[in-house]
């Protein structure tokens, strides 16, 4: 969200008590295709496949948030970076607004030794970079550092969990966290099974011991194609219920992407419109300015089809075509969401070329400046084929979308980050105003997810005068200059969201496999294909050109953004 700032809320009432994610060792074959360029050889018979798949004023009157029970939040990962710059953050923000109960603990776990001291430093020096928030009130942060230890292990190690039952039964005693226990996995993904594993052996799943609930969060990526998801959650499956399972996709706690919701289904004017009668076709885009930073050995694994298109552009999908759940609890508005990857067919491969475009950025120029190739990016091969930019023409098969084109890109090293939702309306069926001198386009929607936050509605307007001119014009919706406050970070509101028990904003496993239904098949695909031609678009342009002809082929055209 937006940069550091002095904070406009309320002062705390809480006052007065980074680095790497440390590796795990990967349960996957180590001859296992990792890259697309090793899936597609293997595909050749180049490579051994693999022999073991691995896994104002508009605020006045607005209600009271709630408090979480009393519990401790148990982190894995607690010395990696997302803890580093996400979860932690977001935790202290919450504390520092009071949202955390008084009777809250954290506990760090992570393979490298700390003292709880240094623990906290670190965290500490975290904050100062990376809090929402600044400066960091002393007295705040020394009551919410205060409940903060640490806790060294191996992940592989049963001794860990043992010795972690232990300590989290003292601190019970000592905090009076009454048994509640929130866990979060923020580790690498090739450590999720193991961890869970290592839980249920301890017994730390189990509710009925010594009373409170215990919940598990699972940050992305949840799995990497079908089988492993399904294997996961396989593994999930023997140790937590579902109900006790948060799987963290971040774009749903962002605020405009809960205000979909808000929108479709707390107004009555645009649901009937909401419909394959008036949308000519729905564009979303995520376009990111940023390459792929430090992350590029996660990346080569990974590319915009895992990255993007199987969790954040199918969830902003969902939302888009969902229909209205008949209640707002969790599992009425999954239902929803899990009904429309239902209504998309899995690709055949013949017909993925079709519609489907991947990308990847050479050099360029991104703001003004000069921006390497993703081949020249630390950490990836030079003839990489993993792909940055991927763009999708899909199609939800039900009875209020049947025959209207969802086209959805995503791509890093864009001219600029932008997430938008555009819902493009028909054009009037009788043009009546053809004499006039501009002829108006047809209307549209656009659901501005970051940054400028807003919604904007095209239509067409008389231009003043004695002839009968028509334009377009727009009304445009901004969040910032509305409610004249900032948004919280998505973290934050899911880290409360879980603490709470409300899954809403999480993905259940059977929407998980889903979504992977979708983009296994076109992965397997491209593994199919001859090696592609990258890179093919320039880094700081808007993605191949190819991009461009999967619109035109149906006489449309990307929205510019
Ligand atoms: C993550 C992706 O899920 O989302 C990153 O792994 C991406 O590649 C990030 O940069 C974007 O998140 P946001 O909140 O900055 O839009």
């Amino acid at each position: 969200m937006a940069g550091k700032r002095v904070p406009k809320d309320p002062a705390p009432v809480n006052a007065p008590s980074d680095q790497p994610i440390p590796a795990q060792p990967s349960p996957r074959a180590k001859d296992a295709p990792r890259t697309m360029k090793d899936l597609r050889e293997a595909r050749e018979g180049r490579r051994a496949p693999r022999t073991k798949a691995p896994e104002n004023v508009l605020r006045e009157g607005l209600r009271l948030e709630k408090v979480p029970d009393q519990c401790i939040l148990v982190l894995f990962g607690a010395t990696g970076d997302l803890a580093h710059r996400k979860v932690v953050p977001a935790l202290f923000q919450l504390w520092r607004t009071n949202l955390l109960p008084h009777e809250f603990a954290i506990v760090g776990i992570g393979r490298r030794p700390y003292a709880d001291e240094a623990f906290r430093a670190e965290l500490r020096a975290s904050l100062d970079a990376f809090s929402r928030v600044l400066p960091i009130e002393a007295a705040v942060w020394e009551a919410f550092g205060e409940r903060i230890t640490y806790h060294r292990g191996d992940f592989g190690d049963q001794a860990l969990y043992d010795g972690l039952s232990a300590r989290l039964d003292e601190l019970d005693a000592q905090r009076g966290t009454a048994g509640n226990r929130l866990y979060y996995l923020a580790t690498q993904p090739s450590a999720f099974a193991q961890i869970i594993d290592g839980l249920g052996r301890a017994g730390l799943d189990h509710e009925h011991h010594g009373g409170g609930w215990r919940r598990i969060v699972i940050e992305k990526p949840f799995g990497r194609d079908l089988g492993s998801a399904i294997r996961l959650n396989r593994e999930v499956g023997k140790v937590f219920r579902e109900a006790q399972v948060y799987r963290i996709d971040h774009y749903l706690g962002k605020e405009t992407v809960r205000n979909i919701l808000v929108f479709r289904f707390g107004n009555g004017i645009f649901e009937p419109i909401w419909h394959r009668r008036y949308v000519d076709h729905v564009q979303i885009t995520v376009a990111e300015s940023i390459g792929v930073e430090k992350r590029g050995s996660f990346y080569e694994e990974a590319g915009a089809s895992r990255d993007f298109l199987q969790n954040h552009l199918m969830q902003l999908l969902s939302l888009v075509a969902m229909e209205p759940p008949a209640t707002f609890d969790a599992d009425a508005l999954r239902d929803e969401k899990v009904k429309v990857l239902r209504a998309m067919e899995p690709m055949a491969p013949a017909d993925v070329a079709a519609a489907i475009v991947r990308g990847q950025y050479g050099p360029g120029w991104v703001a003004g400046e000069p921006a390497a190739g993703y081949r020249q990016e630390a950490e990836v091969d030079p003839e990489s084929e993993t792909e940055t930019y991927i763009a999708a023409r899909l199609f939800v098969d039900d009875w209020r979308w049947a025959g209207v084109p969802f086209y959805l890109r995503a791509g890093k090293r864009l001219p600029k980050r932008a997430t938008e939702i555009a819902i493009q309306f028909k054009q009037v069926p009788h043009a009546l105003f053809k004499e006039s001198n501009a002829d108006p386009e047809a209307n549209l929607l656009a659901l501005r997810i970051q940054p400028d936050e807003g919604i904007l509605l095209r239509f067409a307007a008389k231009v003043p005068g004695l002839g009968v001119d028509v334009r377009s014009v727009n009304m445009d919706f901004t969040y910032g200059s509305a409610f004249s406050v900032d948004s919280p970070d998505a973290y934050e509101t899911l880290i409360l969201d879980a603490l709470l028990g409300d899954a809403s904003l999480f993905t259940r496993a059977d929407e998980v496999e889903k979504a992977w239904g979708i983009v296994t098949p076109i992965i397997e695909a491209w593994a199919d294909q001859p090696a592609p031609a990258f890179p093919d678009y320039a880094a700081g342009s808007w993605g191949p050109e190819a991009a461009d002809a999967l619109l035109a082929r149906d006489g449309r055209r990307w929205r510019r953004i």
